[in-house]
Protein backbone atom coordinates (compact mmCIF):
# COMPACT_ATOMS: atom_id res chain seq x y z
CA UNK A 1 0.00 0.00 0.00
CA UNK A 2 2.67 2.23 0.59
CA UNK A 3 3.73 2.18 -3.28
CA UNK A 4 0.55 4.06 -3.46
CA UNK A 5 2.04 7.86 -3.84
CA UNK A 6 4.52 6.36 -6.55
CA UNK A 7 1.86 4.94 -8.59
CA UNK A 8 -0.50 8.08 -8.09
CA UNK A 9 -3.94 5.88 -6.75
CA UNK A 10 -4.37 9.04 -5.00
CA UNK A 11 -6.48 10.25 -8.07
CA UNK A 12 -8.73 7.01 -8.56
CA UNK A 13 -11.58 8.34 -6.33
CA UNK A 14 -11.52 11.20 -8.31
CA UNK A 15 -12.23 9.07 -11.65
CA UNK A 16 -15.17 7.50 -10.37
CA UNK A 17 -16.53 11.12 -8.59
CA UNK A 18 -18.44 12.37 -11.50
CA UNK A 19 -20.85 9.81 -11.64
CA UNK A 20 -20.91 9.37 -8.17
CA UNK A 21 -22.12 12.77 -8.21
CA UNK A 22 -24.78 12.15 -10.91
CA UNK A 23 -26.33 9.47 -9.55
CA UNK A 24 -26.33 11.05 -5.89
CA UNK A 25 -28.12 13.96 -7.54
CA UNK A 26 -31.05 12.05 -9.68
CA UNK A 27 -31.64 9.94 -6.68
CA UNK A 28 -30.64 11.15 -2.84
CA UNK A 29 -32.68 8.84 -1.57
CA UNK A 30 -30.71 5.81 -2.73
CA UNK A 31 -27.74 6.83 -1.18
CA UNK A 32 -26.74 4.02 0.69
CA UNK A 33 -26.38 1.63 -2.32
CA UNK A 34 -24.79 4.84 -4.72
CA UNK A 35 -22.20 5.27 -1.74
CA UNK A 36 -21.30 1.68 -1.55
CA UNK A 37 -20.91 1.82 -5.78
CA UNK A 38 -18.69 4.36 -5.89
CA UNK A 39 -16.26 3.00 -3.00
CA UNK A 40 -16.90 -0.41 -4.85
CA UNK A 41 -15.54 1.04 -8.04
CA UNK A 42 -12.79 2.92 -6.20
CA UNK A 43 -11.55 -0.13 -4.70
CA UNK A 44 -11.86 -2.34 -7.64
CA UNK A 45 -9.57 -0.04 -9.41
CA UNK A 46 -6.99 -0.08 -6.68
CA UNK A 47 -7.07 -3.97 -5.53
CA UNK A 48 -7.58 -4.85 -9.44
CA UNK A 49 -6.97 -2.48 -11.97
CA UNK A 50 -10.92 -2.00 -13.34
CA UNK A 51 -14.03 -1.03 -11.73
CA UNK A 52 -15.81 -3.76 -12.82
CA UNK A 53 -16.20 -5.88 -9.73
CA UNK A 54 -17.63 -3.64 -7.42
CA UNK A 55 -20.74 -5.63 -7.09
CA UNK A 56 -18.76 -8.90 -6.39
CA UNK A 57 -16.50 -6.44 -3.54
CA UNK A 58 -19.60 -5.06 -1.69
CA UNK A 59 -21.14 -8.86 -1.65
CA UNK A 60 -18.17 -10.45 -0.18
CA UNK A 61 -17.34 -7.79 1.86
CA UNK A 62 -20.95 -8.01 3.22
CA UNK A 63 -20.39 -11.76 4.06
CA UNK A 64 -17.56 -11.09 5.79
CA UNK A 65 -19.05 -8.32 8.02
CA UNK A 66 -22.10 -10.72 9.19
CA UNK A 67 -20.04 -13.11 10.06
CA UNK A 68 -17.87 -11.27 12.07
CA UNK A 69 -20.80 -9.11 13.70
CA UNK A 70 -21.70 -10.50 17.29
CA UNK A 71 -25.24 -11.37 15.82
CA UNK A 72 -24.32 -13.47 12.89
CA UNK A 73 -23.55 -17.00 14.96
CA UNK A 74 -23.61 -18.21 18.48
CA UNK A 75 -20.35 -18.80 18.38
CA UNK A 76 -19.00 -15.02 17.65
CA UNK A 77 -20.77 -15.16 21.57
CA UNK A 78 -19.75 -18.29 22.86
CA UNK A 79 -16.73 -19.28 21.17
CA UNK A 80 -16.20 -22.27 23.02
CA UNK A 81 -19.25 -23.66 21.19
CA UNK A 82 -16.42 -24.11 17.80
CA UNK A 83 -15.64 -27.57 19.77
CA UNK A 84 -18.85 -28.88 18.60
CA UNK A 85 -19.07 -31.39 15.86
CA UNK A 86 -19.94 -29.88 12.31
CA UNK A 87 -23.27 -31.82 12.01
CA UNK A 88 -24.69 -29.94 15.18
CA UNK A 89 -22.98 -26.75 13.96
CA UNK A 90 -24.94 -25.24 11.23
CA UNK A 91 -22.51 -21.87 11.34
CA UNK A 92 -19.96 -24.08 10.37
CA UNK A 93 -21.31 -25.01 6.96
CA UNK A 94 -22.74 -21.34 6.48
CA UNK A 95 -18.83 -20.37 6.71
CA UNK A 96 -17.19 -23.13 4.53
CA UNK A 97 -19.36 -22.10 2.03
CA UNK A 98 -18.91 -18.69 2.56
CA UNK A 99 -15.10 -18.88 2.44
CA UNK A 100 -15.04 -21.30 -1.07
CA UNK A 101 -17.31 -19.02 -3.13
CA UNK A 102 -15.05 -15.83 -1.89
CA UNK A 103 -12.05 -18.26 -2.17
CA UNK A 104 -12.88 -18.81 -6.19
CA UNK A 105 -13.43 -14.80 -6.53
CA UNK A 106 -10.05 -14.26 -4.71
CA UNK A 107 -8.77 -16.73 -7.29
CA UNK A 108 -10.49 -15.37 -10.39
CA UNK A 109 -9.07 -11.87 -9.71
CA UNK A 110 -5.40 -12.97 -9.35
CA UNK A 111 -5.83 -14.86 -12.76
CA UNK A 112 -7.63 -12.32 -14.23
CA UNK A 113 -4.82 -9.63 -13.22
CA UNK A 114 -2.03 -12.36 -13.89
CA UNK A 115 -3.37 -12.61 -18.08
CA UNK A 116 -3.84 -8.74 -18.30
CA UNK A 117 -0.25 -8.20 -17.58
CA UNK A 118 0.73 -11.10 -19.69
CA UNK A 119 -1.15 -9.26 -22.54
CA UNK A 120 0.58 -6.35 -21.16
CA UNK A 121 -2.59 -4.28 -20.92
CA UNK A 122 -2.83 -4.23 -16.95
CA UNK A 123 -3.07 -0.98 -14.93
CA UNK A 124 -1.52 -0.14 -11.68
CA UNK A 125 -3.16 -1.81 -8.92
CA UNK A 126 -2.28 -4.06 -5.61
CA UNK A 127 -2.61 -6.85 -7.43
CA UNK A 128 -0.14 -5.82 -10.38
CA UNK A 129 2.05 -4.53 -7.74
CA UNK A 130 1.86 -7.83 -6.03
CA UNK A 131 2.42 -10.24 -8.79
CA UNK A 132 5.13 -7.97 -9.93
CA UNK A 133 7.33 -8.83 -6.78
CA UNK A 134 6.31 -12.33 -6.83
CA UNK A 135 9.78 -13.85 -7.76
CA UNK A 136 11.32 -11.47 -4.80
CA UNK A 137 8.49 -12.31 -2.39
CA UNK A 138 8.22 -15.86 -2.71
CA UNK A 139 4.08 -15.56 -2.17
CA UNK A 140 1.92 -18.42 -3.24
CA UNK A 141 -0.83 -17.87 -6.25
CA UNK A 142 -3.67 -18.51 -3.29
CA UNK A 143 -1.29 -15.91 -1.00
CA UNK A 144 -1.23 -12.96 -3.48
CA UNK A 145 -4.96 -13.26 -3.73
CA UNK A 146 -5.80 -13.23 -0.46
CA UNK A 147 -3.70 -10.27 0.37
CA UNK A 148 -4.95 -8.00 -2.34
CA UNK A 149 -8.41 -9.86 -1.91
CA UNK A 150 -9.21 -8.78 1.43
CA UNK A 151 -7.41 -5.37 1.38
CA UNK A 152 -10.25 -4.82 -1.34
CA UNK A 153 -12.90 -6.60 1.49
CA UNK A 154 -11.47 -4.30 3.67
CA UNK A 155 -11.40 -0.54 1.99
CA UNK A 156 -15.50 -0.53 0.52
CA UNK A 157 -17.90 -0.51 3.37
CA UNK A 158 -15.35 1.42 5.86
CA UNK A 159 -15.15 4.43 3.33
CA UNK A 160 -19.24 4.13 2.29
CA UNK A 161 -19.79 4.25 5.93
CA UNK A 162 -17.94 7.65 6.47
CA UNK A 163 -19.38 9.23 3.61
CA UNK A 164 -22.87 8.31 5.16
CA UNK A 165 -21.61 9.77 8.38
CA UNK A 166 -20.73 12.92 6.12
CA UNK A 167 -24.55 12.82 5.25
CA UNK A 168 -25.90 12.17 8.87
CA UNK A 169 -24.13 15.15 9.92
CA UNK A 170 -24.67 17.59 7.46
CA UNK A 171 -28.79 16.77 7.77
CA UNK A 172 -28.13 17.40 11.65
CA UNK A 173 -25.79 20.28 11.92
CA UNK A 174 -26.74 22.33 7.99
CA UNK A 175 -24.39 25.35 8.99
CA UNK A 176 -21.30 23.54 8.87
CA UNK A 177 -22.27 22.43 5.25
CA UNK A 178 -22.36 26.33 4.92
CA UNK A 179 -18.95 26.74 6.43
CA UNK A 180 -17.91 23.97 4.44
CA UNK A 181 -19.30 24.99 1.20
CA UNK A 182 -17.31 28.66 1.81
CA UNK A 183 -13.99 27.11 1.88
CA UNK A 184 -14.40 25.19 -0.72
CA UNK A 185 -15.48 28.19 -2.78
CA UNK A 186 -12.73 30.23 -1.75
CA UNK A 187 -9.84 27.93 -2.41
CA UNK A 188 -10.99 26.26 -5.40
CA UNK A 189 -13.18 28.70 -6.84
CA UNK A 190 -14.94 26.78 -9.52
CA UNK A 191 -13.25 23.33 -9.54
CA UNK A 192 -13.50 20.25 -7.32
CA UNK A 193 -11.36 20.02 -4.55
CA UNK A 194 -7.78 17.81 -4.88
CA UNK A 195 -5.35 16.01 -2.00
CA UNK A 196 -3.47 18.92 -2.74
CA UNK A 197 -5.62 22.11 -1.27
CA UNK A 198 -5.93 19.94 1.99
CA UNK A 199 -3.21 22.10 4.25
CA UNK A 200 -5.36 24.98 3.05
CA UNK A 201 -8.85 23.86 3.73
CA UNK A 202 -8.69 23.33 7.70
CA UNK A 203 -12.48 23.48 7.88
CA UNK A 204 -12.59 20.42 5.57
CA UNK A 205 -9.73 18.54 7.67
CA UNK A 206 -11.67 19.27 10.79
CA UNK A 207 -15.15 17.64 9.28
CA UNK A 208 -13.27 14.78 8.65
CA UNK A 209 -11.93 13.81 11.24
CA UNK A 210 -14.65 14.80 13.51
CA UNK A 211 -17.04 12.59 11.59
CA UNK A 212 -14.24 9.55 11.74
CA UNK A 213 -14.54 10.31 16.16
CA UNK A 214 -18.24 11.25 16.19
CA UNK A 215 -19.09 7.80 14.64
CA UNK A 216 -16.20 5.19 14.70
CA UNK A 217 -16.44 3.08 11.98
CA UNK A 218 -14.59 0.09 13.40
CA UNK A 219 -14.80 -0.45 16.71
CA UNK A 220 -11.28 0.87 18.27
CA UNK A 221 -11.34 2.16 22.11
CA UNK A 222 -13.50 1.51 24.68
CA UNK A 223 -15.56 5.00 24.08
CA UNK A 224 -16.39 3.37 20.68
CA UNK A 225 -17.71 0.34 21.89
CA UNK A 226 -19.60 2.07 24.71
CA UNK A 227 -21.23 3.78 21.42
CA UNK A 228 -21.90 0.47 19.44
CA UNK A 229 -23.98 -0.51 22.75
CA UNK A 230 -26.28 2.73 22.34
C1 LIG B 1 -12.55 5.20 7.13
C2 LIG B 1 -11.98 4.12 6.62
C3 LIG B 1 -11.29 3.04 7.40
C4 LIG B 1 -11.27 2.76 8.74
C5 LIG B 1 -11.98 3.49 9.87
C6 LIG B 1 -10.44 1.59 8.91
C7 LIG B 1 -10.15 1.01 10.14
C8 LIG B 1 -9.34 -0.08 10.32
C9 LIG B 1 -8.99 -0.67 11.59
C10 LIG B 1 -9.42 -0.14 12.96
C11 LIG B 1 -8.21 -1.74 11.34
C12 LIG B 1 -7.60 -2.71 12.38
C13 LIG B 1 -6.21 -2.26 12.70
C14 LIG B 1 -5.60 -3.15 13.76
O1 LIG B 1 -6.27 -3.50 14.74
O2 LIG B 1 -4.44 -3.55 13.61
C15 LIG B 1 -8.04 -1.84 9.91
C16 LIG B 1 -7.30 -2.80 9.29
C17 LIG B 1 -7.15 -2.89 7.93
N1 LIG B 1 -7.62 -2.03 6.98
FE1 LIG B 1 -8.75 -0.41 7.35
N2 LIG B 1 -9.96 1.20 7.70
C18 LIG B 1 -10.46 2.03 6.75
C19 LIG B 1 -10.24 2.00 5.39
C20 LIG B 1 -9.48 1.06 4.75
C21 LIG B 1 -9.20 1.02 3.34
C22 LIG B 1 -9.70 2.07 2.33
C23 LIG B 1 -8.43 -0.08 3.09
C24 LIG B 1 -7.87 -0.60 1.80
C25 LIG B 1 -7.68 0.09 0.72
C26 LIG B 1 -8.22 -0.74 4.37
C27 LIG B 1 -7.50 -1.89 4.54
C28 LIG B 1 -7.24 -2.47 5.75
C29 LIG B 1 -6.48 -3.70 5.90
C30 LIG B 1 -5.86 -4.52 4.78
C31 LIG B 1 -6.43 -3.96 7.27
C32 LIG B 1 -5.74 -5.14 7.95
C33 LIG B 1 -4.32 -4.73 8.28
C34 LIG B 1 -3.55 -5.87 8.93
O3 LIG B 1 -4.04 -6.48 9.89
O4 LIG B 1 -2.45 -6.14 8.47
N3 LIG B 1 -8.86 -0.03 5.34
N4 LIG B 1 -8.73 -0.82 9.32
Amino acid sequence: MSQSVKTNHGNIPYLECPQYLAELMQCPSDYENIMENYTGRVISRLAFGVPDHYLEIRQYSHGLLKAISPAAYITNIIPQLRFLPSWVSPWKWTEKRRHAEERVFFMRMHDEVAARMNAKTAKTSFMRHVLERKVETGLSDEEAAYIVGMIGLAGVLTTSSALMTYLLAMTLYPEWQARLQTEVDTICGERMPELSDAPRMPILRAVIMELLRWRPITPSSMSSLYYLRQ
